[in-house]
């Protein structure tokens, strides 16, 4: 039972996510305990713990199955007080090529960003991923009891809604949150499978997006796909088959509290003279930085054509100004994503060639897997925050930059193709991505603007990042599910 306010009815939360929050690892014959990077496990995790929640996930550690019980599960985080249940749910090679290198980032990932010529269905991944979202169905049927939130996470699970209002009592309440972008209909109508897919999302009670405009494109995407489903646009509501559907935008964000206290620490400009070491970073130098995940999406490769562009242009910046460009490997097994991995070492070679001299490098790349005091410590002090994906659902990192400067003079530099620029765009310098003149301007226009506007500037965007912090978009997601219940959803 809940002993926390958002929660009123006493029912549990049970999170349901494809990442788990802790993994377990054998290292040098020991177990390790690993926590994913990134703000949004973190931020579940502490409201999991307040709330005396569940979580279920897939195990994909090396040493997660010898650290459960018979019922799968561990309790998390080690050593701790505030422990709760995280249930590994195990799926095999098949099932992880299927439905998570296949059907989820295959498919539904270049559709929803917009990406129709990566699209690549093979015939097993559709199956795979039915299959995975029932193993997740069945889990969550067996740990959910009267009065529950089911509260799922992200695209992975597109049709455990709709299975599980044949397997839980009427009074669960089921939400899920979509982390990226919901395309037009233009687009998604390029989906395979797409009516199943929008069929399953409306077993949520309760289907939250980032931002408006995803809302706007869920909606018109049912209004055309569906014939069966009455949509009213203004209330967000979808009456169908199975009931009714609230749809809601309430836009994720990051602890800002937590990151400023973090990027503020004694330790703090220690790790910085060390960074700085570590990535030869000038003690004059103009630095910018860029944090992102290996992905086509990030727009990394035109970031450094940016940089090239404003060197060719601006030559008293050569020797001044440095991009650290920070990037993660991830879904590797994609062709597109190997190819990403390639295409940003040959952009930043290239530039590098051109421009750099015995000591000075304008674009200095690391796949070093950062902690997040150390990310912190390089937002707090870069001047510039880059962030230009091609299309992005809203972008932390964009949030994380702002949190960390903690009261700085940093600029923002961001994509209007992320959704966090529906947030703060006006106080950021905008730019397009693949405009590599316009992208350039941006890069000069933030490096030479006057430090009041660089103030007045990075208060607002601190204002805003705050109103949406996850604290907020928790209580907004948990204050909406207790309203449908209370009120309930008129039939
Ligand atoms: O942005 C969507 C998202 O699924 C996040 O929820 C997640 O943190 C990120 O992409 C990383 O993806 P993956 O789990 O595939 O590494």
């Amino acid at each position: 039972a809940s002993d926390d306010a958002s929660v009123e009815d006493g029912g549990e939360v049970v999170v349901v996510s494809n990442r788990q929050p802790y993994r377990h690892e054998w290292r040098d014959g020991e177990i390790a305990v690993d926590r994913p990077t990134g703000g949004l496990t973190a931020g579940l995790d502490a409201v999991v713990r307040r709330i005396d929640g569940s979580w279920i996930a897939w195990g994909d550690g090396d040493a997660d199955r010898e650290v459960v019980d018979e019922d799968d599960c561990v309790a998390v985080p080690p050593d701790a007080d505030d422990q709760y249940p995280l249930r590994r749910v195990w799926l095999t090679d098949d099932q992880v090529d299927g439905y998570y290198y296949g059907f989820s980032n295959r498919v539904l990932w270049p559709v929803c960003h917009g990406a129709l010529t990566r699209v690549a269905e093979d015939s097993g991944a559709w199956d795979a991923y039915r299959g995975v979202n029932e193993r997740f169905a069945d889990a969550v049927a067996e740990r959910t009891g009267p009065g529950d939130v089911v509260w799922l996470q992200d695209y992975h699970f597109g049709l455990v809604p709709r299975l599980l209002r044949s397997r839980l009592p009427d009074d669960v309440v089921v939400t899920q949150f979509w982390h990226i972008p919901w395309p037009g209909w233009d687009t998604f109508r390029a989906c395979p499978h797409g009516e199943e897919l929008l069929r399953g999302l409306l077993g949520n009670d309760l289907l939250v997006v980032h931002v408006d405009r995803y809302r706007q494109n869920f909606l018109d995407c049912v209004a055309a796909a569906l014939p069966e489903a009455t949509v009213d646009r203004d209330s967000g509501r979808v009456r169908h088959a199975d009931g009714v559907t609230t749809v809601e935008a309430y836009p994720l964000g990051v602890d800002t509290e937590r990151i400023a206290e973090h990027a503020l620490s004694p330790a703090a400009s220690e790790r910085w003279d060390r960074l700085r070491s570590q990535y030869d970073l000038g003690d004059d130098v103009r630095l910018a930085v860029g944090v992102d995940r290996l992905d086509y999406t990030k727009g990394i490769t035109e970031r450094v054509d940016a940089v090239e562009r404003l060197l060719e242009r601006h030559p008293e910046l050569r020797g001044e100004f440095t991009l650290l460009q920070v990037g993660s490997e991830s879904r590797s097994r994609i062709p597109a994503y190997r190819e990403v991995q390639t295409d940003v070492v040959e952009a930043v070679t290239r530039v590098n060639g051109r421009f750099r001299t015995d000591d000075w490098r304008p674009v200095v790349y690391t796949t070093d897997r950062l902690t997040d005091e150390e990310l912190y410590t390089l937002f707090h002090n870069a001047d510039l925050g880059v962030v230009s994906p091609i299309r992005d659902g809203m972008n932390l990192v964009a949030q994380e930059y702002v949190a960390a400067q903690a009261g700085g003079d940093g600029v923002l530099v961001l994509s209007r193709q992320a959704g966090v620029h529906d947030l703060v765009g006006d106080s950021a310098v905008s730019i397009t991505p693949q405009d590599t003149d316009g992208f350039a301007d941006g890069l000069y226009e933030a490096l030479t603007m006057p430090e009041a506007e660089r103030r007045e500037r990075m208060a607002a965007l601190v204002r805003r990042c705050r109103a949406c912090d996850t604290e907020a978009w928790i209580d907004d997601v948990l204050g909406r599910v207790e309203h449908l219940r209370g009120d309930g959803v008129p039939e």
